[in-house]
């Protein structure tokens, strides 16, 4: 059977500034969902991380389907609405414009999305990141799909030894390359490496894998809010899928890299690096300096179409040395205070409020001799 599984996310209003979304908010999105049941889609969950809402849906309506996109529009509108009503902040963020023409797609959201054969066992992880960027998933992805130091089964498993393809965006110049690993691993990551220009769009099996080349086994959002604001009105905050198991890195693979709490930028005013925090859906609530940033991971199983779970795969006490090295490298980062590389790159405050702080200035540099 042929299912797809829609991620969309947006950020329509936080309780008490940048901090979480409450639980009235998802109740509201969960009944716009909930009228669509057996209709339009098969099943569906809501969850959050910080401050953006989730909407996990399956359907056969496959990807970029209006009348999906038509209903997550629907359940953030309506979920804007009360934030509005609520005064919550920065109600109705991520939502840029009024008009929906059949995709939310440069209209704010965050979207991951694929469409599958659903394996007779369909094990998914899906992740949701507050306070960071699309390219927060090019480390962890790598060392999922091609790092044999994470992944045992690189190695181990015939049916991974031939290894990945990736899809690769340049978010910058608006186009993409495919990269095949083993065999292309350090091209791949010459591009991933700049995680603010290159992210990782999809991860692809090889020819011969039980799994169809064309059917993606990772999927990442890469929406850029800046660029569809056309000013800084929030962090992206991405969300992916990942498949796992049976051919593919076991859950536990998947996982693995987020045992290390890797730099990230979005942290405060989207401004700052800091440590990738995995955390439990209960401490998905950044405070500090409005972070450090946080990643949840919610896992299922597919069977017909239908999303059995979540496990909050990281309110596990295996991650807790995790999150108490991310404090450790918060404090130390959080040192900095306004100097690089605490703060991102000159370049970078491009996409911040920044440039109406330099523009005052300009008037006052004098040319030297
Ligand atoms: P599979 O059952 O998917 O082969 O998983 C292998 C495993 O041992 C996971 O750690
Ligand atoms: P969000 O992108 O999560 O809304 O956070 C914005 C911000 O400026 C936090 O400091
Ligand atoms: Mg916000
Ligand atoms: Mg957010």
């Amino acid at each position: 059977m042929k299912v797809t599984l829609s991620v969309i996310k947006a950020d329509v209003g936080g309780l008490v500034g940048h901090h979480v979304v409450p639980e009235e908010l998802e109740e509201i999105a969960w009944d716009v969902l909930e009228e669509y049941r057996g209709e339009l889609l098969i099943d569906f969950d809501v969850s959050h991380v910080g401050d953006d809402l989730i909407l996990i849906m399956t359907h056969e309506e496959g990807v970029d389907s209006p009348d999906i996109h038509g209903i997550a529009w629907e359940a953030f509108q309506e979920a804007a609405a009360l934030a509005r009503e609520m005064g919550l902040y920065g109600a109705g963020q991520d939502l840029l414009k009024d008009a929906f023409s059949g995709n939310v797609r440069g209209l704010g959201p965050g979207v991951a999305e694929m469409e599958i054969e659903e394996r007779p066992s369909e094990p998914v992880v899906i992740f949701a990141a507050d306070k960071t960027e699309a390219g927060a998933w090019n480390l962890p992805l790598f060392k999922i799909f091609a790092d044999p130091f994470n992944t045992a089964g690189l190695i181990i498993d015939p049916k991974l030894h031939s290894g990945f393809r990736f899809e690769v965006w340049d978010l910058i110049e608006h186009r993409r390359v495919f990269m095949s690993t083993p065999e292309e691993m350090y091209d791949l990551l010459a591009l991933i490496g700049s995680p603010g220009r290159f992210a990782i769009k999809r991860v692809f099996p090889k020819p011969g894998h039980v799994i169809p080349e064309d059917e993606p086994v990772a999927v990442a959002s890469t929406e850029r809010l800046y660029e569809e604001a056309g000013r800084y009105v929030g962090k992206d905050d991405p969300v992916m899928i990942v498949r796992a198991q049976h051919g593919l890195p076991a859950v536990g693979e998947v996982l693995e890299p987020f045992a290390f709490p890797h730099l990230v930028a979005g942290w405060m005013r989207g401004s700052h690096w800091g440590p990738l925090m995995p955390v439990g859906v209960k401490d998905a609530k950044p405070t500090r300096f409005d972070g450090p940033p946080r990643v949840i991971a919610l896992g299922y199983q597919l069977k017909g179409g239908h999303l059995i779970g979540p496990e909050d795969m990281f309110d596990d006490p295996a991650f807790d040395r995790a999150r108490a090295m991310a404090n450790e490298i918060a404090d130390y980062m959080r040192r900095h205070g306004p100097f690089e590389p605490h703060r991102v790159s000159f370049h970078d405050l491009e996409y911040t409020t920044m440039p109406e702080v330099l523009k005052k200035l300009e008037g006052r540099f004098e040319p030297l001799q």
